[in-house]
């Protein structure tokens, strides 16, 4: 198959064997998941152009060819504010695609874990959100995400899904590149200091994923980086950082604006923080506080 990529990581003797499938190859998280496969484990990335997860019967058709004993969903319509006017194609990838997944997964006996967003939450809370808090979307890419949460669990009740937060990487779009390529050009930058959440480096997040599809813990888990910042906090960490290590030759004013000074198309929660708690917990595994990984990051971003 033209776009397929199937890498093996080095086996030490007695290691656990699997074969797990990755859907969607050239996202921020893919990139990550293939930069960090565990041993013992042979992945194959499927592109969309492979396989749009959109289309139930080429679903079916791949996951019983394959016959993975588990899949790794990365992909998704992650276009927050265009997602208000393409509705549909947002529903499509995020609602009716991991349900197809899930199903396929169910009738071959594979586990699945799906990645979902903290914009499930409408952002009225004050304290960390936890798997049982009541969802209530306020953007069309929140709602398909949620959609896509209900489907998945309706046709895989064991499988998992992992809510996640302001995902950045060396690799795609993401704030930090943003803000690095703005501090370069701009004399100065204006940046929401009232949405609250946590950021989350996408090559922890693989971590969780790879461990998520070898103990394949059940139902709704949260995962971000240790920490809270507003978008304001983490754009002055940025330019603190990047200029320590020479990213950035110049340092430019840095202001704190409100949402209302930047309207977007699609509503934002003002609070989206997640207790990763339960998924530590699950995985005995422990978060980084985002500075941590945000520095390790940058540091990639200088080779
Ligand atoms: N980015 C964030 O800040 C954030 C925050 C919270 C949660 N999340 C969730 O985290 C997960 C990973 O996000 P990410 O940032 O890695 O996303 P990303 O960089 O935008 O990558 C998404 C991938 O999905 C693929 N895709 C889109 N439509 C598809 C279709 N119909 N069939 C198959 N593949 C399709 C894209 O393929 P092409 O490149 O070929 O189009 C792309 O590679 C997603 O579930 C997202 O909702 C992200």
């Amino acid at each position: 198959m033209a776009y397929s990529l199937k890498l093996t990581a080095n086996t030490p003797e007695g290691a656990f064997l699997m074969y797990i499938l990755i859907i969607g190859k050239n996202g921020q998280l893919a990139y990550e998941l293939a930069n960090s496969i565990p041993a013992g484990i042979t992945a194959r990335f499927v592109s969309s152009q492979e396989l749009d997860i959109s289309n139930q019967a080429a679903v079916h058709t791949l996951i019983t060819a394959e016959q993975p004993d588990a899949v790794i969903n990365a992909a998704a319509y992650t276009a927050v504010d265009k997602a208000e006017t393409e509705q549909e194609q947002a529903f499509n990838i995020n609602a009716k695609g991991p349900q197809y997944l899930a199903e396929a997964c169910q009738s071959i006996g594979a586990h699945l874990v799906q990645v979902s967003t903290d914009f499930v939450f409408d952002g009225t809370a004050n304290t960390p959100y936890t798997p049982d808090s009541t969802p209530n979307p306020v953007s069309v890419y929140g709602s398909s995400k949620l959609a896509g949460e209900r489907g998945v669990q309706q046709a895989l009740p064991s499988a998992t899904i992992i809510r996640t937060s302001w995902v950045y990487s060396s690799h795609g779009n993401n704030f930090v590149k943003t803000m690095l390529r703005l501090m370069n050009e701009k004399e100065q930058l204006g940046v929401v200091a009232d949405q609250i959440g946590a950021p989350t480096w996408a090559a922890g997040l693989a971590r969780v994923c790879w461990q998520a599809a070898q103990q394949k813990p059940a139902g709704i888990y949260h995962w971000s980086d240790a920490g809270v910042a507003s978008w304001y906090d983490f754009a002055v960490a940025i330019q603190s950082l990047a200029r320590c290590k020479g990213l950035l030759n110049k340092q430019i004013p840095v202001n704190a604006i409100e949402t209302a000074d930047y309207p977007t198309p699609a509503k934002r929660p003002s609070y989206s923080v997640l207790s990763s708690s339960s998924l530590q917990q699950a995985l005995n595994i422990k978060s980084v506080h985002w500075r941590e990984q945000l520095n390790a990051m940058l540091n990639e971003a200088l080779v």
